[in-house]
This record gives C-alpha cells, sequence and structure tokens, in this order.
C-alpha cells in the first residue's frame, strides 16, 4: 500500500476528506503522516484525534530551505510515496520540489491558471466569473503552474458572496483530492508536455 504524506497550515478539511476515504476503503493507501507548520492549525488536532501520526514542524522564523529540509527528513523517515499540499500556505523551496518529481500534489480553489495565489475564491468572486471551481495539480518549482490533474467547476450565483462561493468549492475539492490522489497512484495517467491525460481503463475480459 502507497503511503501519504499530508502538508498543512489550517483547518484541515482537505485532510479530513482524504482520511474518510481512507479509512472506508474508497482511497487505497495509508496516511504516513500529518505535518503542520502550525502548531495551532486545527487540522493537526483532528489528525491526533484520528490516531494517525502527527507532527508540527514550526516554519516560523525559519530560512525556507532549513524548514524544507525537516519536512522532507520527516516525510523519508515515513517512506513517504506521494506529497498531498492540503491548504499547505507556504512555498515550497526548488530543493523541496526536485526532492519529489511528479510526487506533490496541490488543490488550489479556482480553476488555474485563472486566480493563483491567496484568497482565490474572493479573487474570483470579485472578478465577475461566472463560473469557478478548483484545481488538483502537481507541483513544480512555480506558484501554482504545475499539470492539472482534476478541476472541477462550479457555477457563481447571482445570490453568492465569496463566502457562500467558497463553501460550494470546498464541497467539490474534497470530491476532486481524492480522485486524483487515486489517478496518481493507481498509476493511471501519462504526462505529456503540461497535459496530464487519463489513461482509459482495459475493456478486455478475457
Ligand atoms: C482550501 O480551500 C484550499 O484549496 C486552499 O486553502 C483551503 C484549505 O482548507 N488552498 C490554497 O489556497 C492554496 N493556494 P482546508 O484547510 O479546510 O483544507
Amino acid at each position: 500500500m502507497k503511503n501519504l504524506g499530508i502538508l498543512l497550515s489550517g483547518r484541515g478539511s482537505n485532510f479530513e476528506a482524504i482520511a474518510d476515504n481512507v479509512a472506508s476503503g474508497t482511497l487505497d493507501a495509508h496516511i504516513a503522516v500529518v505535518i503542520s507548520n502550525r502548531a495551532d492549525a486545527a487540522g493537526i488536532e483532528s489528525a491526533r484525534r484520528r490516531g494517525l501520526n502527527a507532527l508540527v514542524i514550526p516554519s516560523k522564523g525559519k530560512v525556507r530551505e532549513e524548514h524544507d529540509r525537516e519536512v522532507v527528513a520527516a516525510l523519508r523517515e515515513r517512506q513517504v510515496d506521494l506529497i498531498c499540499l492540503a491548504g499547505y500556505m507556504r512555498l515550497l523551496s526548488p530543493w523541496f520540489v526536485q526532492q519529489f518529481p511528479n510526487r506533490i500534489l496541490n488543490i488550489h480553489p479556482a480553476l488555474l491558471p485563472a486566480f493563483p495565489g491567496l484568497e482565490a475564491q474572493k479573487q474570483a468572486f470579485d472578478y465577475g466569473v461566472k463560473v469557478s471551481g478548483c484545481t488538483v495539480h502537481f507541483v513544480d518549482e512555480n506558484l501554482d503552474q504545475g499539470a492539472i490533474l482534476v478541476q472541477k467547476v462550479v457555477p457563481v450565483l447571482d445570490t453568492d458572496d465569496d463566502h457562500t462561493l467558497a463553501a460550494r468549492i470546498l464541497e467539490q475539492e474534497h470530491i476532486a483530492y481524492s480522485e486524483a490522489i487515486r489517478m496518481v497512484l493507481e498509476e493511471k495517467y501519462a504526462i505529456s508536455g503540461r497535459k496530464v491525460v487519463k489513461k482509459q481503463e482495459s475493456s478486455c475480459s478475457t
């Protein structure tokens, strides 16, 4: 079974959705470690309650790569196969990214390449788009730019404010992340340039 490492900084609802799918068996993986760069992240408390291996590796006041080296050491110690950034509000150094080529995923609450960076749902809402959504992508050296695995579209309603929109996007995030993790763990994709192409199931039955 493949080992997941989850990195988070806050609420942790994406982590919880992944953990629920692992617990119910709809995601065939093991959560080897959950790491937060903030001691006060609700997600790390939730990981502890679930009896998971939960670590706080504080980033405050540390040079980026120094902190990244501590995180990578913890991930290697637990033999993590795939790293999932789940509301991890910290840029990874190029060194970190190079340690795990095509083995780090991120979820972003907008349809990339639109609205990268912080407060993406508010950026989209304020811009006046009619649809937004979420994106799960591979992490490369550039912020929110890696190859896209899964996107889900969410309509923007006339009655929305940025909070109601963010809540509906979040529901789709919880579905999209496990879908993308499954694709990667089952190696059901091929990368061609920037494109991640889903491999078709074999229809051969004999
Ligand atoms: C999620 O909406 C995630 O897409 C976003 O932070 C939130 C974390 O929520 N990530 C980013 O904006 C990364 N650029 P959660 O802690 O409940 O999973």
